[in-house]
C-alpha cells in the first residue's frame, strides 16, 4: 500500500504544487523561516510576512544580527510572538554554526539542537532541504493519515501516525522532499477538515476512510472558551497634522513580552484629556474570547504622560504590535477620518 500511495501521492504533487517561495530552491535558511512561519498559520496569511522577512534579512546573519525590536515589529500581526523570538534566537545559534565552519545544520537531530525547532520543523527542513528520510507529523498529518487508515483513536504522542509517516518516507521509492511536502499539500489543499475533496484526492484508492471521512479521527471534546475583556485608553494627539498615539511597552515574561499597547484605565496623565469615542474589538487567541473596551481621549500637546515604557508613536509608523492594537488603530484612523470628511 505504502508504494501506491507513494506513488500517486508523488505523481499529483508534480502536476499541482503551488508555486511557493521557498519551493524551487531550497536554501535552509528559507525553508526553516517559511516552516516556523508556518506553524499554526496559514500558507496565505504567512506569504506577505515571509517576503518582507527576506527583503529586510536576506541571509541568516542578516536575522541574526538584528535587534529583537525590529524581530518583532516585522513579525507584528503573525501571532504567537514566541516564534519570532525563537527565530531570533535560532538564527543566532545558526550563525554560530557557520562560524564554527559547521555549515547550516542538516540532519533532523542537528534541526533539534536549534531553538523553536521541535519533531515537525527538524523533520520537514531536512527532508526537504536535504532529502533526509525523516517522517512528519502535524496536524494536517495527522487527518490525512488517520483517513488513509481509518483510525479513529489516536494514541499520546501520535506515535502510530509517526510510524505510518515514517513507514511512507522509508518506502525506496520515495523522494523524501517531493512526498513530505505532498502531504502538506494534500491536508492544505484536499483532505480538508470540514469539505474533504475526495472525488479529487490521489490517493482515494488507498483510502480506508473515504465513505466516512469526518469519523477520523474521533473528535477531541470541543475546547471550553474562556471570556476576558480588557479596558484601554488611547491616548491621542496631533503633532504637524500626524496622529500619534500613546504606547506603553510590554516588558513582562508573558505571551506578549516586547510588544507594544495602549495602556490600561488609570495610567496617570489621561484623566484630564477630552474623551472623542468609545469602541469595542473581539478577538481570540488560543482559547480566550476577548473584548477590548477602547477610550479615545485628546491629549493637549502639554499634557505630559508618565510612564517609562511609554512613548509616543506616529499612526503611521508604529513599533511592533499585536493585530488587535493594529485594529484600533484602523479605527481610529476611520474615526480622524469622518472628522476631516464633516469639516
Ligand atoms: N505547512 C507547513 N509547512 C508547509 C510547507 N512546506 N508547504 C505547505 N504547507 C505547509
Amino acid at each position: 500500500m505504502s508504494v501506491k500511495i507513494v506513488k500517486n501521492l508523488s505523481a499529483w504533487f508534480g502536476k499541482t504544487a503551488r508555486d511557493l517561495p521557498w519551493r524551487a530552491d531550497p536554501h535552509p535558511y528559507r525553508v526553516w523561516l517559511s516552516e516556523i512561519m508556518l506553524q499554526q498559520t496559514r500558507v496565505t496569511a504567512m506569504l506577505p510576512y515571509f517576503e518582507r522577512f527576506l527583503l529586510a534579512f536576506p541571509e541568516v546573519e542578516d536575522l541574526a544580527n538584528a535587534p529583537e525590536e525590529r524581530v518583532l515589529k516585522l513579525w507584528a500581526g503573525l501571532g504567537y510572538y514566541s516564534r519570532a523570538r525563537n527565530l531570533h534566537r535560532g538564527a543566532k545559534a545558526i550563525c554560530e554554526r557557520l562560524k564554527a565552519g559547521d555549515g547550516f545544520p542538516e540532519t533532523a537531530s542537528e534541526w533539534r539542537e536549534i531553538p523553536g525547532v521541535g519533531p515537525y520543523t527538524a523533520g520537514a527542513v531536512s527532508s526537504i532541504v536535504y532529502r533526509k528520510r525523516e517522517p512528519i507529523v502535524d496536524g494536517n498529518i495527522v487527518r490525512v493519515l488517520s483517513r488513509v487508515h481509518a483510525i479513529r483513536k489516536l494514541d499520546s504522542g501520535n506515535r502510530l501516525i509517526w510510524d505510518l509517516s515514517r513507514r511512507l518516507v522509508e518506502e525506496r521509492s520515495a523522494d523524501p522532499r517531493i512526498l513530505n511536502q505532498a502531504l502538506m499539500e494534500l491536508g492544505a489543499l484536499v483532505c480538508l477538515p470540514r469539505n474533504p475533496k475526495c472525488g479529487v484526492c490521489p490517493i482515494r484508492g488507498s483510502c480506508k476512510g473515504k465513505s466516512e471521512p469526518h469519523a477520523f479521527p474521533e473528535k477531541k471534546p470541543k475546547k471550553e472558551w474562556k471570556h476576558l475583556s480588557e479596558r484601554k485608553w488611547i491616548p491621542l494627539r496631533r503633532k504637524k497634522s500626524v496622529a500619534e498615539v500613546w504606547l506603553i511597552r510590554n516588558e513582562g515574561t508573558g505571551w506578549r513580552e516586547g510588544l507594544w499597547d495602549f495602556p490600561s484605565p488609570g495610567a496617570r496623565g489621561v484623566a484630564g484629556a477630552v474623551m472623542r469615542s468609545e469602541f469595542r474589538i473581539q478577538y481570540v487567541v488560543t482559547r480566550h474570547k476577548v473584548e477590548r473596551h477602547h477610550f479615545l481621549f485628546f491629549v493637549g500637546s502639554r499634557t505630559k504622560l508618565e510612564d517609562q515604557n511609554g512613548r509616543w508613536f506616529s499612526i503611521l509608523d508604529l513599533p511592533a504590535v499585536p493585530a488587535p492594537v493594529r485594529k484600533a488603530i484602523a479605527m481610529v484612523e476611520k474615526d480622524l477620518k469622518t472628522d476631516q470628511g464633516q469639516r
